[in-house]
């Protein structure tokens, strides 16, 4: 029997009604979400993303993806660089895609802005010398559908790197987890006028895959090399692979 549920949190949900969850959950936050990350985080998620973009190291004039680029910061921090990058700026969702777009224009970069459905990538294949995407594929219904398409859209010898909240290291995970659910919806009820999209945020988090099974995930879709690196504990890793 085929099985359509997946998660929206903790919550089981028909696998056609996640997306619709997810694309109400970043509506409502687009216009709070970098107040609400910097806030949520200290101010560490410009940090993860920052690190994130330097470690890539690929070739100047690269031809990059970032998928689910919300507000854009990874485009404007591999933009900084000035490696002569040629950038994607694609979201799933409209309203987050704006207020990226207002946030390059405000730091004067001139990037496409493109909807783009990471389970339906709408490329051709052999296409980037590089994929980013950071904190998105935690969202996405169908993540082997999004990594395949990722490798589809791949050149040979490119390279996929992503940015996302995993396992923490275990000692720490009772001080996190009580920080997480208790302080966390809170955050968003004051500053973001929305309890339960960060309720969601925080239980996203614990039913993502852990570091070795998302390393895994990469390896059955043919990712090559495959890696994952642990930041600040393991609350977030980067997982790299590439396309041989
Ligand atoms: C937590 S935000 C991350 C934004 C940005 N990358 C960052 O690091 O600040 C997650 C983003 O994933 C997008 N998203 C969710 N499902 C998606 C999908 N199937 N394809 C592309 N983007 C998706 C959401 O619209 C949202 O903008």
């Amino acid at each position: 029997m085929v099985n359509d549920k997946t998660h929206f949190g903790f919550e089981s949900v028909n696998k056609n009604l996640k997306a619709k969850k997810v694309k109400s959950v970043f509506e409502s936050v687009a216009t709070r979400y970098d107040l609400m990350n910097s806030l949520m985080s200290g101010g560490l998620h410009k940090i993860w993303k920052r690190y994130f973009t330097q470690i890539l190291t690929i070739k100047n004039n690269a031809k990059i993806l970032d998928l689910a680029s919300g507000t854009g910061d990874v485009c404007i921090e591999l933009s900084n660089q000035n490696k002569g990058f040629r950038l994607f700026h694609t979201d799933i969702n409209i309203k987050m895609l704006e207020q990226g777009k207002i946030k390059l224009i405000d730091h004067g970069k001139i990037i496409p802005s493109i909807v783009c459905d990471a389970e339906k990538i709408p490329f051709p294949s052999n296409y980037f010398d590089c994929i980013t995407i950071a904190f998105g594929l935690r969202n996405v219904t169908n993540k082997e559908k999004a990594l395949s398409e990722m490798y589809r859209v791949l050149s040979p010898g490119g390279k996929l790197v992503i940015l996302e909240f995993s396992k923490i290291w275990s000692p720490l995970s009772k001080i996190y987890d009580g920080f997480s659910f208790n302080i966390l919806p809170k955050l968003g009820k004051i500053f973001a006028k929305d309890e339960k999209s960060y309720q969601y945020l925080v239980e996203s988090i614990r039913m993502h895959p852990d570091q070795k099974t998302l390393r895994a995930m990469m390896q059955n879709k043919g990712f090559d090399n495959t890696s994952f690196l642990n930041l600040s504990g393991g609350i977030v890793a980067i997982h790299q692979g590439y396309k041989f």
